[in-house]
């Protein structure tokens, strides 16, 4: 097989067969093919597409190209969920205590990453003592014990994606949604997921900007796991303003656990409610996503998925008393509330640069170098929508320093108050079952 043909093959907008996408994903992964074929042929997908049959090739061969976690030694239907970024996305914390609560096993392997605000890592590290480096056999036993553990991620996971996805970010190819649906699909797998619910984001802070796009990625996603034996649904949710309240690391731990008391931000529960859901239906645990809802609502009523919360903090060696009391938590020094300038209602909360403002504080890593501080962030009083009056605090700032003259400004810049009344925007916009 010679890769100037199927390069030619895909730019005439032909069909490859499984044996040519396994050829070059293999020959790419192992360095016999060189960059400029794989970056000339990424751009012929880039115009051409692919069909059905050669995503789930494309994504099992890089699923073949590294390791894949074997999660046998858990019983039950392993169901996994990935959010397609976000700012202030505390999901996963309450999400996985709530869905194991339901007895739907949650082995969830996860990473820091950059970003606003650190990684579910990062987020759990503001509990003083716990730790994510559990071996194979404590990760299964945890599981199976109690519901679920969170592990650092470990192994060779789909290197061939690891390749690819740098030389993409640097020839113009990843805006394709075979390319970016593969991607993210290859290591839901790897990591040896039996089931997925997949959360795409849309609006100013995630990665599909525009609603069309994400609609074709979520049903892009869904077909793919279907088609490779993975039971997968999705939702399309907001990300115009950011989730919830808190905005940090320490913050968001906080909200988690109001959340788990049934005392969290409304959208953040909605959330919870609606991924929870399609987690326990995969799980096998319920047989209508309405009977799930009800089984989500009955554990947090009762508190046992915060039992849940608090066995899976002590298991992974963490302080539990911030359970109880959550002013435990790492503090920052200082609060500064951000007074509105006018009288309104609150238009818009720019999720990306409010984002950005977080990160300023010290809340997120800008390279795999920078360091955390877990205690600062923001919490938001207003949401958009909501009526606001000159000189009421739009929100609190968390912070270290008192330096923050920057932060304010990039925060006044992009929350827009108008004199109009606003219309909330709807956080659930499309479930796909
Ligand atoms: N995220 C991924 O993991 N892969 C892509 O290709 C794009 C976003
Ligand atoms: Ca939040």
């Amino acid at each position: 097989m010679r890769m100037v043909d199927i390069i030619e093959k895909k730019r005439n907008g032909e069909e490859l067969t499984s044996e040519e996408i396994r050829f070059f994903v293999q020959g790419y992964t192992e360095g016999s093919i060189p960059d400029y074929q794989v970056s000339s042929l990424m751009m012929a997908i880039y115009f051409q597409d692919m069909n059905d049959r050669e995503r789930a090739d494309l994504t099992m061969a890089m699923v073949e190209s590294g390791d894949q976690i074997d999660l046998s030694g858990i019983e039950g239907i392993k169901v996994d969920k990935h959010s397609t970024g976000g700012v202030g996305d505390t999901t996963t914390l309450s999400l996985a205590a709530m869905v194991a609560a339901c007895g739907v096993p949650v082995a969830k392997m996860s990473g820091r990453g950059l970003g606003h605000t650190g990684g579910t890592i990062d987020k759990l590290e503001s509990i003083q003592g716990f730790h994510v480096e559990l071996t194979t056999e404590q990760f299964t036993k945890q599981v199976n014990d109690i519901g679920t553990a969170v592990v650092g991620q470990s192994g060779n996971l789909t290197p061939a994606d690891k390749k690819l996805y740098a030389l993409r970010d640097v020839t113009g190819t990843v805006a394709s949604i075979p390319l970016i649906a593969s991607s993210i699909m290859s290591k839901k797998i790897a990591s040896g997921a039996d089931a997925i619910v997949l959360d795409v984001k849309t609006g100013d802070g995630a990665f599909m900007k525009t609603y069309e796009d994400a609609q074709q990625l979520a049903h892009a996603m869904v077909q793919i796991g279907n088609n490779v034996g993975r039971n997968t649904m999705a939702i399309i949710s907001d990300m115009s303003q950011p989730l919830g309240f808190a905005i940090g690391n320490a913050l968001e731990v906080k909200e988690a656990i109001d959340t788990l008391n049934g005392n969290g931000p409304e959208d953040l529960m909605e959330l919870c409610y609606t991924l929870g859901s399609q987690m326990v239906v995969l799980g096998g645990k319920a047989a209508s996503i309405e009977e799930a809802r009800q089984q989500l609502q009955e554990v947090i009523a009762n508190g046992k998925a915060l039992e849940v919360f608090k066995r899976f903090v002590e298991a992974q060696g963490g302080d539990t008393s911030v359970v109880d009391d959550p002013s435990r938590l790492p503090q920052a020094k200082y609060k500064f509330e951000l007074p509105a300038k006018s009288s309104g209602y609150i238009a818009k909360i720019e999720a990306d640069d409010v984002g950005v403002a977080a990160m300023l504080l010290g809340a997120g890593r800008a390279t795999k170098e920078s360091t955390i501080d877990l205690s600062v962030g923001l919490v938001l009083h207003k949401k958009v929508g909501d009526e606001v009056t000159e000189g009421e605090s739009i929100l609190t700032i968390h912070a270290n320093s008192e330096n923050i003259a920057e932060v304010k400004e990039k925060l006044y810049q992009h929350i827009v108050i108008s004199e109009e009344k606003v219309e909330a925007p709807q956080l659930i916009k499309e479930v796909i079952t």
